[in-house]
Parts: structure tokens; C-alpha cells; sequence
């Protein structure tokens, strides 16, 4: 076979078989397929598209580049979630936390934070000696213990999606269905959780900038899940505001903390639940949102989040610590009105200028850095209220303020925001 006979198979239009697949991806990750080929492939791939079947190859074919997690030693169904990338995801945070409370064991590994979207990894190494690797008995164990654990990717796992991920990250070829839909669930296959939820966020933060593209991205996800015997849900999530109050890595642990206190914004806290809800079903654990409200904010979820920070090296002293900044600025309104709009993305790429994200992998993180929204879409507002706090290490210019003001949108009426929009499974 030669890969230039297949790229340009797909470029044409036509289906690779399934040897053919799995011919390039192996091929991609012992060195004989090189990268400028598979740059080309996943461009051709990224204009023709790929069947269900194609998809499925691909994904298989990429589960096999690396170890797969066997989690049989914990008892119950594991359960694991993923979030397809979003600005102020403080999610797994509380989520993961949450469902262990109700004794069903979450193991699950995440990843960083690229461009304007977050990740949990940063988020957790935010707090001192926070520990994100771990060997696979270590996190068994644990998981065994107190039934739950967050740790990084493991290097020796889905070795083709490292090397695809960050070659389509740098050739525009990140936005294609069935190029996410394969790089999030070999991780998930190979991650070993029985059940997964699938938190596919659709607008202007997200991949998926319609509700049909990421209905389509649903589908499939949850399609090659079942496939492989996963019980696998999507939930289609609004990510046209930032998610919650807090973009930034420790500012988003103590807005967590604050959720998990009873203290959080009520429409972060629903949605929390109600992602909970489907978590636990997954799980065959059926529970009213009543139920799950209560563990979120009476201390039991909070107390499994402390025990996990603590086990992995944590320190609990240094996770409620204020964040530590040079400058706080706040931003005041300039009308009366309701805030109609708070564009995710660009808010986001904002906090990474402060440098809560990374442009490039490579680029160092201010953990402290971020921004605290006071009031969301569809809050109403009066001249002088504070809209939101910058904080910051790095002095914010008149520009910056300008930009920032900008980008908070104010309208004479009430919009109202649903965080779930559909559920597909
Ligand atoms: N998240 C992933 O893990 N992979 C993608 O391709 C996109 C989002």
C-alpha cells in the first residue's frame, strides 16, 4: 500500500476499507506514514467526511496504538465523562465528585487546556502538589478507595490521537465530525469506563458552532460507544457564554468549591444535576434531582472532591487560598439593561491574553489569572454594577478594557439561556 494512493482514494470522494485504515494509522505512529501525508489525509478527510463505518475503523484502529485500561479489579459500573472543549468548564470538577458521592466509582483521565478552551488537568494543577499522574495500580487503588480519581492521559495510551491532535491543531483539520468523534472515544474505549457520558457543547466557544453539527457529532459518538458495549449518553450543551461564573485555572477550583458549598449561581448548579442525574442512571442508579441537589450542597461532595485532592498529593490548605494577583480590575456597567450576550470564545481567548490558557502547547500558565463574571446573559443591570473582575499579573491597559467592555453586550430585554439542549442516546 502507499499512503499517497490513499489520501488521494479520500480526496476523491471514495471509501478506504478497513485494512487501508488501519494500515495508515499504524503506519502514522511507528514513523513510515509521515506527517506532511497525514496532514493531507486529514484535510481530505476533513472536506469528504467519513462513513459510519470508516469512522468506526478509525477509531478501533486508533485504540489499538496504545494500552487499554482494564478497570475490572473496581467493583460497580465505572462511569467516566468528557466535555468536547468549552470556556469556564469547571464541570468534572463538580461532577465527579458529586456522582462518587452516591457510591459509583468515576475514573477518569483528562486533558489541558489548548487555545481558548480550558481543561481539567490545568485546573487541578492549579492546586499545590496536586498530583496528575499516576501509575494504573495507583489509580485503581484509589478508585477502589474513595471511589474516585482525575489523572492526565496516559502517554502509553491512544498514542495516534497525541500525534493527530496536535498535528490537526496545527493544520485547521480540528473541526471535522468524524475526526473528534474517533479522537474522543479511543480515549474513552481505551480509558475502560463502563458507562460515559458525552458533554458535546455547541457554539461560539465550542467546535460545533450548530446544534445540527453537534447532534451529528452526538450521534456517531454515541453510536461507536454502544458499539463496543459502552452505555453512552450525549448531552447537547450551550456554550455560547462562558460556562458559570469563572474562566481561569484556581479561579474556577474555588467557584467549584462555591458550587459545592450551595453557594454557586443556580443555573451552573442545575445544570450540574442534571448531568448528574443522567450520570448516575448510566450507572443504573436512579435519583431525583432533589436527592442529587442535596449532595451537591450539604458538604458530601465537596468532602469526596478534598479526599481526592489529598490523595493525589493535594494540599486542602492551599485549595481554598484566594487567588494571588497584582491587579483586580472591575468593570463596571455603563447602562441600565440586561446583559443579552457574553460571546464565549472571545472571552475566552481574552483570559488567555491574561495567560489562564495556552496559545501554544508549549506556553507557560498564570494559574491566578481570570475573569469573575458578576452578572450573565439575562441578568438585568444598572449603571455602576460591576459586570466582572479581571484578575490579573500583568497590567490591564485602556485597550484591554475596551476590548473586554466590548464583548459584554447589553440589550433592553430579557434573554432567556438553557444549558441542555438535547439528549441524544
Ligand atoms: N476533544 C478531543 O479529545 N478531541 C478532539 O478532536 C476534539 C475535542
Amino acid at each position: 500500500m502507499r499512503a499517497v494512493d490513499l489520501i488521494q482514494k479520500k480526496r476523491d470522494g471514495l471509501e478506504l476499507s478497513t485494512e487501508e485504515i488501519h494500515w495508515l494509522v499504524s503506519g502514522y505512529v511507528t514513523g513510515s506514514v509521515p506527517d506532511y501525508q497525514m496532514s493531507a489525509l486529514a484535510m481530505a478527510i476533513y472536506f469528504k467526511g467519513m462513513s459510519m463505518r470508516e469512522t468506526r475503523d478509525l477509531t478501533m484502529a486508533m485504540v489499538g496504538t496504545g494500552e487499554q485500561m482494564d478497570l475490572s479489579a473496581i467493583h460497580g459500573i465505572k462511569t467516566d465523562k468528557h466535555s468536547t472543549g468549552g470556556v469556564g468548564d469547571k464541570v468534572t470538577l463538580i461532577l465527579a465528585p458529586l456522582v462518587a458521592s452516591f457510591g459509583v466509582p468515576v475514573a477518569k483521565m483528562s486533558g489541558r487546556g489548548l487555545g481558548h478552551t480550558g481543561g481539567t488537568l490545568d485546573k487541578l494543577e492549579s492546586i499545590k502538589g496536586y498530583q496528575i499522574e499516576r501509575t494504573k495500580t495507583e489509580f485503581i487503588q484509589q478508585v477502589q478507595e474513595i471511589g474516585l480519581s482525575v489523572i492526565g492521559q496516559s502517554d502509553r495510551m491512544v498514542k495516534a490521537d497525541k500525534q493527530l491532535y496536535a498535528l490537526r491543531d496545527v493544520t485547521a483539520t480540528v473541526d471535522s465530525i468524524p475526526l473528534i468523534a474517533s479522537s474522543v472515544m479511543s480515549k474513552k474505549i481505551a480509558a475502560g469506563a463502563d458507562a460515559i457520558l458525552l458533554d458535546v457543547t455547541v457554539g461560539d466557544g465550542a467546535f460545533m458552532k450548530t446544534e445540527e453539527e453537534a447532534i451529528q457529532l452526538s450521534e456517531t459518538m454515541v453510536s461507536l460507544g454502544k458499539e463496543v458495549g459502552r452505555q453512552t449518553v450525549a448531552v447537547i450543551t450551550n456554550m455560547s457564554q462562558p460556562l458559570g461564573r469563572a474562566i481561569g485555572n484556581r479561579l474556577e477550583v474555588l467557584e467549584a468549591i462555591d458550587i459545592m458549598k450551595g453557594e454557586g449561581r443556580s443555573d451552573i448548579t442545575d445544570f450540574i444535576c442534571e448531568l448528574a442525574q443522567m450520570m448516575l442512571e448510566l450507572a443504573g442508579v436512579q435519583k431525583s434531582l432533589v436527592e442529587i441537589r442535596e449532595k451537591l450542597t450539604n458538604g458530601e461532595a465537596l468532602e469526596k472532591f478534598e479526599a481526592m485532592i489529598q490523595a493525589q498529593g493535594g494540599d486542602i490548605i492551599d485549595l481554598y487560598r484566594p487567588v494571588q494577583v497584582k491587579y483586580v480590575v472591575e468593570v463596571k456597567a455603563e447602562q441600565d439593561g440586561y446583559v443579552s450576550a457574553l460571546p464565549a470564545l472571545e472571552f475566552g481567548l481574552f483570559a488567555m491574553k491574561l495567560g489562564a490558557g495556552r496559545a501554544i502547547k508549549t506556553d507557560a500558565l498564570d494559574y491566578e489569572s481570570g475573569i469573575v463574571f458578576d452578572k450573565k446573559v439575562g441578568d438585568e443591570i444598572k449603571k455602576g454594577d460591576t459586570l466582572a473582575k479581571i484578575y490579573s499579573n500583568q497590567k490591564i491597559t485602556e485597550n484591554l478594557l475596551t476590548e473586554f467592555k466590548k464583548n459584554v453586550r447589553i440589550g433592553s430585554e430579557r434573554i432567556i439561556q438553557k444549558e441542555i439542549l438535547k439528549i441524544i442516546n
